[in-house]
């Protein structure tokens, strides 16, 4: 189908149930739905939102278009959890409906307030001549669940000095004020992070740009997100428009961090090293964390990118969100590891032990669709190992470790459908270490692989046949010590 403007600005209410139900039984169809990641009912998921603790209960909520896979009039989403694991669909919880979002909810955060769950999110609009007019907006939900959209935006002007590319607030307290990071874009094509601050949440003043040592790079910064951890600040942003430099940037668009001393909020100086990668998989961006009830920072990404096709499409739906993963740092870098919660969806195990020597193994319970496998390598004399999953007869979605390059290796060459194929089917990253620990959560159409304790994470979609089961260990030019368990899920 041909997607005119009529079609994406399309308001869910005005849509007759015969036809949701429609778009519901084709997205059903898909053989690609996942079995226990976030995904939309219909429809096209983006970016995280709104990531809070608030009343007993984590809230998240997503982009979302709901009438295809295609970039939208987007909503909010409600989805909650009381462990991070199972999570309920709560419905919209912010709709396109004034004429500060006429044109879309688009990404922001949340913040507890007065009792209240504030939501600071921009409103999209675009004028007759399509001519984009951005508002920072604030929806606050109260303990019965119900939202309320303030009358008027908090933010109603783009700051001098840049373009209508403004967008994506969040928020955080600290020392009795609040302080919003926005994206934004200079009027040289340059993106940036501007910092405002505001001592109630609803009368907010622009304190400047934050002053980064990465003055040229990309054009557009989205959804930023700024977090003290130990005695670190960390700048997480969306660049886009970066060339790929050898290993680094091989997709459309990144997602990563600067790690550094924390933000001087006085001068807006921030004292860092270089940008990082969050993540060396082929799909993972617009990541947004919250602090929750047990000092924990969690992070939630979009298993997915903006610009591109992915096979769902044709089933009427697209993308969905990474688990959540607790962040430390370790030798200066930010570590991931799946929260521990996630433990909950484990069900029958399996251990093996053996020694893989120039051959490829499989073992009796080794094998799905959905589970989680923990593999550690060891006494190593391999040149090259690893884990071949959803192996068919023509299919294999490939996770080793290249001992002479020193580097682990993801290739989704062979692992079904293809996606982004311009992009390139291999992601590498250099990693040094004497044993491998490979951590894999597998779902229908994904896998997130943690490695070394969540030192490095390769996250990914991948369509494979239904029955591409099958899971192989290799070793080749050598041997390797191998200590693995599976859990179905
Ligand atoms: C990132 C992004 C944000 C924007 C939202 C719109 O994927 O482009 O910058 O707020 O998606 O859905």
């Amino acid at each position: 189908m041909k997607w005119t403007k009529n079609h994406l600005y399309r308001h869910l209410d005005t849509v007759d149930e015969k036809e949701l139900a429609a778009l519901e039984d084709k997205v059903n169809n898909c053989s690609w739905r996942q079995a226990y990641h976030i995904q939309p009912n219909t429809g096209l998921l983006n970016d995280p939102n709104g990531f809070s603790f608030y009343n007993g209960e984590y809230h998240l909520f997503y982009q979302w278009f709901p009438l295809g896979p295609v970039h939208g009039l987007k909503y909010w989403y409600h989805v909650k959890s009381v462990d991070l694991v199972h999570w309920k669909n709560d419905g919209v919880a912010i709709k396109a409906d004034t004429p500060y979002d006429s044109h879309g909810a688009f990404s922001g955060s949340g913040i507890i307030h007065n009792d209240k769950l504030y939501l600071f999110y921009t409103g999209n609009t675009r004028d007759e001549e399509w001519v984009r007019h951005p508002y920072q907006c604030i929806a606050y939900m109260d303990k019965k669940g119900s939202i309320i959209k303030l009358e008027k935006p908090v933010i109603s002007k783009v700051p001098f000095g840049y373009t209508d590319h403004f967008r994506d607030p969040k928020v955080w307290r600290e020392n009795n004020m609040f302080y919003a990071v926005i994206g934004i874009q200079r009027m040289n094509q340059t993106g940036t992070v501007v910092l405002y601050c505001s001592p109630d949440l609803l009368n907010w003043s622009f304190l400047g740009e934050i002053k980064t040592e990465l003055q040229d790079f990309g054009y557009m910064w989205e959804c930023p997100d700024y977090f003290t951890l130990g005695n670190n600040g960390v700048l997480l942003f969306s660049p886009q428009g970066l060339s790929a430099d050898g290993d680094r940037f091989q997709n459309i668009y990144q997602a990563g961090y600067c790690l550094g001393k924390p933000l001087d909020l006085e001068t807006r100086e921030f004292k860092h090293g270089d940008f990082v990668e969050l993540d060396h998989g082929f799909d993972f961006y617009a990541p947004q964390t919250t602090l929750d009830e047990k000092g924990r920072r969690l992070l939630i990404g979009w298993m997915g990118l903006p610009d591109l096709d992915y096979p769902t499409d044709s089933s009427g739906w697209a993308h969905c969100l990474t688990l959540t993963r607790e962040l430390s740092i370790k030798n200066n870098k930010l570590v991931q590891q799946p929260v521990d919660e996630l433990k909950l969806l484990r069900q029958m195990e399996c251990s093996v032990q053996d020694i893989v020597q120039n051959e490829r193994k499989t073992y009796g319970e080794f094998k799905g669709k959905t589970y989680e496998l923990m593999a550690e390598f060891y006494d190593i004399h391999a040149e090259k190992f690893g884990i071949e999953f959803r192996v068919g007869p023509t299919e294999k979605t490939i996770i080793m470790y290249n001992r002479i390059e020193k580097k682990l290796i993801l290739d989704r060459t062979l692992s079904g459908e293809n996606t982004a194929l311009s992009y390139g089917t291999i992601r590498k990253c250099l990693f040094e270490a004497e044993a491998i620990k490979l951590h894999l959560f597998v779902d229908v159409s994904s896998v997130e692989i943690f490695i070394n304790d969540g030192q490095e994470v390769f996250t990914s979609r991948i369509f494979p046949q239904e029955n591409s089961e099958g899971i192989n260990f290799f070793a080749e030019a050598g041997s390797t010590k191998l200590k693995t368990t599976i859990w179905q899920i």
